[in-house]
């Protein structure tokens, strides 16, 4: 080849990275944010990026875009790897025509997905973009399509993951929406189907950018986020946190990260952590930071209905998503947005192998016209559905109250959890044993001098009675009462004990969650 033909291809490749030009990248980084390849290069381990594409350039005839070409045309695609293991990776170019997409450029993201599910690898988008392409139409309304169809395809194939770095608007929107986990910057980064404009005329309403869509809206009030990050930086090694977790595809185990921290490692502190009041609260963080691996918990949505901790934690090397009842929320109930949340999370799980360890603390579902308007009926059957259909290794451990239809839901033995066990503290009954006593012995309350010393007697007697978790052990449904202390240990054992477990559903075309 001769050297002018190099030096050409050189040339081009340095265009290349330029994207929209110097004075677009300067304007991106004095808003504080990364470019498109910079943030790959975060992301992936260094030098092991594989470029596609990089040649491709708009169709659009619609508009006179002549010499409006950039190379690329505005989104860097190709894979690498994270943590040794292959990714395939787009990342939206917001220097060239503001990241929107095209016909081409959705033709790239179309690429490596078809290959991700190929090659079975996950896929990370990086998404920086002013939506649709105004001047190329339809086409655009085409590619974002052909991109859904992809997202949609390709779930619970291999693991789908998105970074939003700064505008994500419109359509755009759904992309992310079909992955398995959003990471959102704040302060930086903005999801929304219409922006302030559209909203003021339509319904009257002043509302900036991030009052209608940043990262703490999405990931406190609507949960279409998952993660808020303080800056890209955090935001990219969140992502590569997450996919530590995850096997590169639903035919994979998830990997085995080797510790130090011994297996039977005792717990003490759990021996005292449920207190002798039982209306009173504790964190059930405590129990999931001191039992798992090295106290490393990446939570999932923390700030989206806290009162259901959800996220990832190893016990003896082994992935595991965890899902707790936390009773310093709403004293743990369930409603509806932490079934939502919650049956999203098991549902992942399942679909990749990952064994589900479930701390039970819930008093029931919450009552009242707001939750039963709400649909906490729909709701709370997307948890019970989603762990009665979930055939990975399921471990409970009951540390205080399983009443009623929680009981049943948080992944009970009834709805095929594998290990079953409860701390001598749990009290596994229809109901709390103050409503109980006060709808068993009404009739005979109303007759006593001191009604109140009635009721509380009557309490004890059914707390003593039912309120335990003997019974439900009894019957099997519980197969060991075990010491706090020793909750990690058991934990080990049950997961290595289900490590080969094979279980299976029906077959079927797919069920019909109550969406
Ligand atoms: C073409 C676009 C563009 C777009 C931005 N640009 N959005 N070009 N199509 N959608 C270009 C700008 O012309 C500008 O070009 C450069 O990108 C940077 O944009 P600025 O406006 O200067 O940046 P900023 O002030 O940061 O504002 C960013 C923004 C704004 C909020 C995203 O650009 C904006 O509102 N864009 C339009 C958003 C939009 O309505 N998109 C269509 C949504 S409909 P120069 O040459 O100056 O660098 C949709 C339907 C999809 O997405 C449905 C799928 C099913």
């Amino acid at each position: 080849m001769s050297n002018n033909k190099s030096q050409h291809l050189l040339e081009m490749r340095m265009k290349a990275q330029e994207g929209g030009g110097i004075k677009r990248i300067e304007k991106q980084h004095s808003k504080g944010r990364l470019t498109a390849r910079e943030r790959i290069s975060l992301l992936l381990d260094e030098g092991s990026f594989e470029e596609f594409d990089m040649f491709k350039t708009h169709r659009c005839t619609h508009f006179d875009m002549a010499g409006e070409e950039y190379l690329g045309d505005g989104v860097v695609t190709g894979y690498g790897t994270v943590n040794g293991r292959l990714v395939y990776v787009f990342s939206q170019d917001f220097t060239v025509f503001g990241g929107s997409l095209s016909e081409t450029f959705a033709e790239k993201i179309c690429k490596i997905m078809d290959m991700a599910v190929k090659n079975g690898a996950p896929v990370v988008g990086l998404n920086d973009s002013g939506g649709a392409r105004i001047q190329e139409g339809i086409e655009s309304l085409a590619g974002y399509t052909d991109i859904f169809l992809r997202n949609v395809t390709s779930s619970g194939v291999v693991p789908q993951l998105s970074g939003i770095f700064g505008p994500c608007a419109g359509g755009a929107v759904y992309s992310p929406a079909l992955t398995d986990f959003t990471v959102m910057v704040r302060g930086g980064s903005y999801m929304f189907l219409t922006g302030p404009k559209v909203v003021k005329t339509v319904t009257h309403e002043d509302v900036d950018v991030e009052t209608l869509g940043g990262a703490d809206v999405h990931t406190m009030r609507s949960g279409v986020a998952h993660l808020a990050a303080e800056n890209e930086q955090q935001a990219i090694q969140y992502l590569r946190d997450l996919l530590s977790f995850m096997p590169q595809n639903n035919l994979e185990l998830p990997p085995r990260r080797e510790t130090a921290d011994p297996a039977d490692r005792m717990v003490d502190m759990l021996e005292t952590l449920i207190p002798d009041n039982h209306h009173q609260a504790y964190n059930i963080k405590e129990v999931i930071f001191n039992t798992v691996d090295d106290a490393e918990f990446l939570e999932i949505q923390p700030n989206y209905a806290p009162n259901l901790v959800v996220g990832f934690g190893r016990y003896g090397g082994m992935s595991c998503g965890i899902v707790a009842n936390q009773p310093m929320h709403l004293a743990g109930v369930l409603d509806n947005d932490s079934s939502i949340k919650g049956a999203r999370f098991v549902r992942f799980c399942d679909a990749f192998n990952i064994p589900v360890v479930t701390f039970v603390d819930v008093p029931g579902f919450l009552p009242g016209t707001v939750q039963e308007y709400g649909g906490i009926i729909r709701n709370g059957a997307k948890m019970l559905y989603a762990y009665a259909e979930a055939t990975v290794p399921k471990v409970t451990v009951v540390t205080r109250k399983a009443y009623g239809g929680a009981y049943c839901v948080m992944s009970s033995k009834h709805l095929r959890g594998d290990i079953n066990y409860a701390w001598p503290s749990a009290e596994i009954a229809v109901m709390g044993p103050q409503g109980a006593a006060e709808i068993l012995y009404a009739r005979e309350t109303k007759k006593q001098d001191d009604p109140e010393a009635f009721l509380k007697e009557k309490e004890k007697e059914y707390s003593d009675n039912f309120a335990n978790p003997y019974v439900a052990a009894q019957r099997g449904y519980i197969d060991d009462i075990i010491a706090p202390a020793k909750t990690r240990f058991r934990i080990i054992k049950a997961l290595t004990m289900l490590e080969h477990k094979q279980d299976k559903n029906p077959p079927k075309k797919h069920g019909n969650i109550p969406l």
